[in-house]
């Protein structure tokens, strides 16, 4: 191409006056047109929306056009002239056209006449070009910032916990073991047991299942700290809303008690909802009108509502009081169970009408960490729980007393050698302190409207899915 102007992306060049020359990079999306004139939509993933270029149909470009088809890369010089044509103010004149990759019509894995999420999943190598995937990964990065944005405005450090570890904070058992150790020739020690002393680091690890445990270390030094990283789950849960290896943001604050620490986790869900809503408008406009018209009102109204906050026991009652009101729920409602997400849902969707803070959970049903409460049979936990989506935020205030904190690590059997570390704060200077994790799938799915985890992450982990 005989130009030497700058390639402008189509998000900047929409927002120009008509008038000067440009040029163009991009996908192309759709071609149509007559005889004397072809119309072609471009898209560079700038925006989701694609700048039409106008093509007059003579010898030279009569040569080319068949080759530009869907899915093709070109390059195109203009001149960006307003439109005649409703939907666009401006649109590109080509003088010249240079195409960097064609396309097989027939062989181009996204076709028209599958477009289903579930195919799309088998294509996600590709599925990044469609509208809707271009919306969901710009919005992800955009939520990404705006967490970055809020913690520091609020003068939160930023701490990098690492992925690798030999602790399981949660302490439900659900770790991908680490090892370099050959596994057709395990090295035994004299109980017959794999020899992790022979191992790379040498004594046993996975990947961990929450930064919290090293996120606490910072606190107790930093004051303020978030996490902000992947985490790697080995649940067998086949659901929409389980990942093996998904995002996760951990702020964990000293001196907050969980009263502070809900504060926290309801203004920063509400203002990340709100950023998307001021940021990221076209997006999820996409969103909202091509899947679910809704969407939009949802997020005001989170953005607007302030959260319910109950007990564990009171939210029990409710959903007694529902059962003996003839609803019928799949699994039994008793204190001292988990709530399953078909109980969260009704609390929030069909009792509240809105986002719910649950606190107070029996401490069996909760991690060894929390600070357990006067009654001997609870724990300050608190999860936030969401329409569609059930627990978005799970955290506590910390047990800080030493002895309590031990007295649980003992009874709960838990290797107290690879835990000291994590006492000693408790051991040196101890404070009161709360923390929470926000799934960022999770808040993902809210924000837009997307109905399985696994297509709000590029390439999601699940069981018996690695690929890519
Ligand atoms: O409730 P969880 O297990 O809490 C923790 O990991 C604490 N250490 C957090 C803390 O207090 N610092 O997980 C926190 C959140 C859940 O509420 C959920 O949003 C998300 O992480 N999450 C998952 N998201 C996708 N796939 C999974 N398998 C998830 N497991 C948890
Ligand atoms: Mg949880």
């Amino acid at each position: 191409m005989a130009t030497e102007i700058r390639r402008t992306k189509i998000k900047d060049l929409l927002a120009m006056q008509a008038g000067s020359e440009v040029l163009v990079k991009g996908w192309v999306r759709t071609k149509r047109g007559n005889r004397e004139i072809a119309f072609i939509a471009l898209n560079d993933g700038s925006t989701i929306k694609n700048v039409q270029i106008v093509v007059d149909k003579n010898s030279e470009t009569e040569s080319i056009l068949p080759r530009i088809t869907t899915g093709a890369c070109i390059g195109v010089r203009g001149d960006l002239v307003e439109s005649l044509g409703s939907g666009q103010a401006v649109e590109i004149h080509a003088k010249d056209i240079e195409i960097f990759g064609e396309c097989d019509p027939m062989r181009y894995p996204l076709q028209k006449k599958d477009t289903s999420f579930e195919y799309l999943r088998t294509v996600a190598h590709m599925r990044p070009r469609t509208n809707t995937f271009g919306a969901v990964l710009r919005l992800r990065s955009q939520m990404a910032y705006a967490i970055h944005e809020y913690f520091h405005k609020r003068g939160f450090v930023y701490l990098h916990t690492p992925l690798i570890t030999a602790s399981d904070c949660e302490g439900a058992g659900q770790m991908f073991q680490v090892t370099t150790l050959d596994l057709n020739n395990v090295p035994k020690n004299k109980k017959g047991e794999p020899d992790y002393s022979k191992d790379f680091f040498g004594k046993q690890t996975s990947l961990t299942v929450s930064g919290q445990l090293e996120g606490e270390l910072g606190a107790t030094a930093l004051g303020e700290i978030y996490t902000f990283g992947p985490t790697f789950r080995a649940e067998n849960s086949n659901t929409p809303r389980h990942l093996a290896e998904f995002w996760m943001i951990e702020p964990e604050m000293a001196f907050y008690d969980i009263k502070d620490n809900m504060d926290l986790a309801e203004d920063f869900i509400k203002s990340l909802v709100r950023y998307a809503l001021d940021n990221c408008r076209d997006d999820i406009q996409f969103l909202n009108d091509r899947y679910d018209n809704t969407l939009i009102e949802r997020l005001e109204g989170v953005v607007n509502t302030e959260f319910v906050r109950l007990t564990y026991t009171e939210g029990i009652e409710i959903l007694k009081e529902a059962i003996a009101n003839g609803h019928k729920f799949e699994y039994p409602v008793d204190w001292g169970t988990d709530l399953q997400s078909e109980h969260e849902r009704f609390l929030v969707e069909e009792h509240f009408g809105k986002p719910v803070i649950l606190t107070d959970y029996p401490k069996d049903i909760k991690a060894f960490y929390m600070k357990q409460n006067e009654d001997g049979k609870t724990v300050r936990a608190m999860d936030v729980l969401f329409p569609k989506i059930g627990e978005i935020i799970g955290g506590s205030e910390r047990e800080s007393d030493l002895g309590k904190l031990e007295a649980r690590v003992n009874e709960l059997q838990m290797s107290r050698k690879s835990l000291e570390w994590y006492i000693d704060t408790r051991r040196f200077g101890s404070c009161p302190h709360s923390g929470f994790g926000l799934g960022f799938e999770r808040l993902l799915l809210f924000i837009t409207g997307m109905q399985n985890i696994r297509d709000v992450i590029p390439f999601p982990r699940t069981p018996k899915n690695a690929e890519y």
